[in-house]
């Protein structure tokens, strides 16, 4: 056998744990599976791999053989000048090309030719939420054609003016459907993907379609990045996969998520980086807390939620007052986002940045404190801790390698914060401010 064929291939009886050392080393997303007699058995894909550790189902010493998927599509010799078509019609990564069952060769996405663009077009996959609505308004500014991929959970918030900009088209529909996909994704020169189930309660709520959301998705629009020649591919990760930890923590720092949300983060940031294309330069953004105004309210955000409960006068039951995590506004990502879509490829491939400011770390309970210097808030400490989180990050990277400090500060936001929503006469009990509240319902679950 070839040691090309060799990189790729796997025996029935290997270890999990070798698999995903041969996945990581052979940037193709997945292995073949061979018996003894060297006949191909089956595919194993690293997203088969992922999906089973994070659903307790697969051990790292399991035997290949227990994941192989043994209906697999398969080009036969006779038909190899078709396999390009062969592989762009399938939602696959990597096909095998056989003869007399034994693997002879395999075409893999970047086996297809590279597509010229003339304008910058960015897919915002998620582009209706509260991070996604303020970036495409910013992109638009900055003169971008944006084509927004969204499932529509809590509804569109976008200003008419915005949806009638010619240079913006919306898509509805679920990232996981290719045709819908293929559509949004169309003349596209970069994706940023904002589009999952988002926070820890709502994560919670129901495991395997968590799993379905926040891992096998994004990384089966990865492997459609790739297909379709997207230059960047930016995933929006956060600092929660941090954890529970006592250190100050870097990108380098052990991971330690404490929930099934950061759990898929580091799941996805694993996918994302084993994939090791040549074209499409994927960027990974570990996100503080994020807070502020956004035509999409979130008042499940620990920020945001204390300041509308201290103008509607509804009491606090604090806990983890004295955690300690990093935050950011919503304002503040959207200008990293920009900043990471405009900067060189050779500078952040495949690069992992904390996302904040060093003076942005706070206890939760400086939230509270810093409201209090602009309006009377009603708390009581509460004993029961239903977050683990506690993590304070360094984010001396971002700022030495894209020179990104936060423009706007705890204080500030705040204080804007408050005005806006006491200008605004908000209605605290819209359901579509809360991720927990609309994913129980959209699931039909009783609270
Ligand atoms: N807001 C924060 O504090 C924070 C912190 C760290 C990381 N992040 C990450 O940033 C991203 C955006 O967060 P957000 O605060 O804007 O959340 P959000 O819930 O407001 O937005 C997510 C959007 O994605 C859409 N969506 C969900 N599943 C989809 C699917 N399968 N296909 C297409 N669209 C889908 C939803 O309808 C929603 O509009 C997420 O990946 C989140 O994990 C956010």
């Amino acid at each position: 056998m070839s040691e090309k064929l060799r990189n790729v291939t796997v025996y029935e009886s290997d270890k999990i744990k070798d698999v995903l050392v041969k996945i990581d080393k052979n940037g193709f997303n997945g292995v073949f599976v061979i018996n003894k007699r060297n006949k191909l058995v089956g595919v194993i894909t690293d997203s088969d791999v992922r999906k089973n550790l994070l659903k307790n189902k697969l051990n790292v010493n399991s035997k290949a053989v227990s994941i192989t998927q043994k209906k697999f599509i398969k080009i036969p010799a006779s038909k190899v000048e078709d396999s390009k078509k062969i592989l762009l019609k399938s939602n696959k990564m990597l096909l095998p090309i056989v003869e007399k069952n034994k693997l002879i060769d395999f075409i893999h996405t970047s086996d297809l030719f590279e597509k010229k663009r003339s304008v910058r077009k960015i897919l915002v996959i998620g582009g209706l939420g509260y991070i996604g609505s303020i970036l495409v308004q910013d992109l638009l500014k900055l003169n971008y054609h944006v084509n927004i991929l969204d499932i529509n959970y809590y509804g569109c918030h976008l200003d008419k003016k915005i949806l009638l900009d010619p240079r913006l088209k919306v898509f509805y529909g679920d990232c996981d459907n290719k045709k819908i996909l293929d559509k949004a994704i169309n003349d596209c020169s970069d994706v940023i993907h904002l589009g999952e189930i988002v926070g820890d309660p709502a994560v919670n709520i129901d495991q395997n379609f968590s799993i379905k959301n926040n891992f096998e998705n994004t990384v089966f629009v990865m492997s459609e990045c790739i297909k379709k020649k997207i230059n960047k591919f930016i995933f929006a990760s956060s600092c929660s996969v941090y954890g529970n930890v006592k250190n100050e923590c870097n990108e380098k720092s052990k991971l330690n998520p404490v929930s099934l949300y950061a759990k898929c983060k580091r799941e996805c940031e694993k996918s994302i980086l084993a994939f090791k294309s040549k074209e499409c330069c994927p960027v990974i953004l570990r996100l503080s807390t994020v807070y502020g105004d956004s035509p999409r309210k979130r008042f499940d955000l620990v920020a945001n939620r204390f300041v509308i409960m201290a103008i509607k006068k509804i009491k606090i039951s604090l806990f983890g007052a004295s955690s300690w995590r990093p935050f950011i506004s919503v304002n503040d990502v959207s200008r990293v986002l920009i900043k990471v879509l405009q900067a060189e490829n050779h500078i952040v491939r495949n690069q992992i940045f904390n996302v904040g400011g060093n003076k942005e770390n706070y206890r939760i309970i400086d939230i509270i404190n810093t409201i209090k210097k602009y309006i009377s808030i009603n708390f009581e400490f509460s004993t029961k801790n239903e977050d683990k989180r506690n993590y304070k990050v360094s984010f001396k990277k971002i700022k030495k390698v894209l020179k990104f400090t936060p423009k706007d500060n705890l204080k500030k936001t705040i204080s804007k914060l408050i005005k806006r929503y006491k200008k605004e006469g908000i209605n605290e009990n819209n359901i579509n401010y809360y991720n927990d509240k609309k994913i129980y319902r959209i699931l039909g679950k009783n609270i």
